[in-house]
């Protein structure tokens, strides 16, 4: 069953609670939230204290993303901050402390995600894939909402997806990046089983819509 993630970079922060209800209403799955330090991406979003307000708003699927420089410094507060799920770039520290961070947030008993930008290849997955429960491969240069789909992702997205087969057939596999109803399908038939979905769902008057329209358009893959 195809998974969508709506981002809430793109939300009304000043509402963030209305925003979420909404989007579980429309049969949202996984709520993604975009954590970004300056420092890894050339931008900055939220941190804790959003995650803290969020877990006590809903019982939503937290779907954390660390656009984040050594993630292993934080990953623990993330958890205890309540996400579900706890996704670090493989860019942002050594091997070894990618594998530290991932076998502590299982230590804490949540999820565990890789995420590779697009000028990174799919065998970067590889040393981790059998400890994760998720791997994201991103469809745009992380750090901003809007920006446009990149189709030349699309054989690693399916790469990858012949390595989650292979090793941990029970992995998810999530994209990221200029998601909508025209590229769902493209996504969805290259491998993906989770959609995050940022602008093409907040910046819409009606969010039920947009959302089924995303779906509609993983269905004809
Ligand atoms: C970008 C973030 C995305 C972003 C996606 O760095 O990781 O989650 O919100 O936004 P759209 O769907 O608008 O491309
Ligand atoms: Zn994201």
């Amino acid at each position: 069953m195809i998974k969508i993630a709506p981002s809430v970079l793109s939300a009304d922060f000043a509402v963030l609670g209305a925003e979420t209800a909404e989007v579980k209403a429309a049969g949202a799955e996984y709520l993604h939230v975009d954590v970004m330090d300056g420092i890894f991406v050339p931008n900055i979003s939220i941190g804790f204290p959003v995650i803290k307000c969020l877990r006590r708003a809903t019982d939503m699927f937290l779907d954390v993303h660390l656009m984040v420089d050594r993630p292993l410094r934080y990953v623990e507060r993330f958890c205890e901050a309540g996400a579900d799920l706890v996704n670090v770039h493989v860019e942002a520290d050594t091997e070894d402390a990618i594998k530290e961070a991932i076998a502590t947030v299982k230590a804490k008993g949540k999820k565990a995600a890789v995420t590779v930008k697009p000028r990174t290849p799919a065998e970067a997955v590889l040393p981790f894939i059998k400890s994760v429960d998720l791997i994201l491969v991103m469809t745009v240069e992380p750090g901003f909402g809007g920006q446009s789909f990149m189709a030349e992702q699309l054989p690693k997205i399916n790469l990858i997806r012949g390595m989650i087969e292979k090793y941990n057939p029970g992995c998810e596999l999530e994209v990221d990046g200029g998601i909508d109803a025209n590229t769902a399908p493209m996504v969805v038939k290259a491998g993906a089983d989770v959609l995050v979905a940022g602008s093409a769902i907040f910046d819409k008057p009606d969010r039920a819509a947009a959302i089924r329209a995303i779906r509609e358009g993983a269905e004809k893959a």
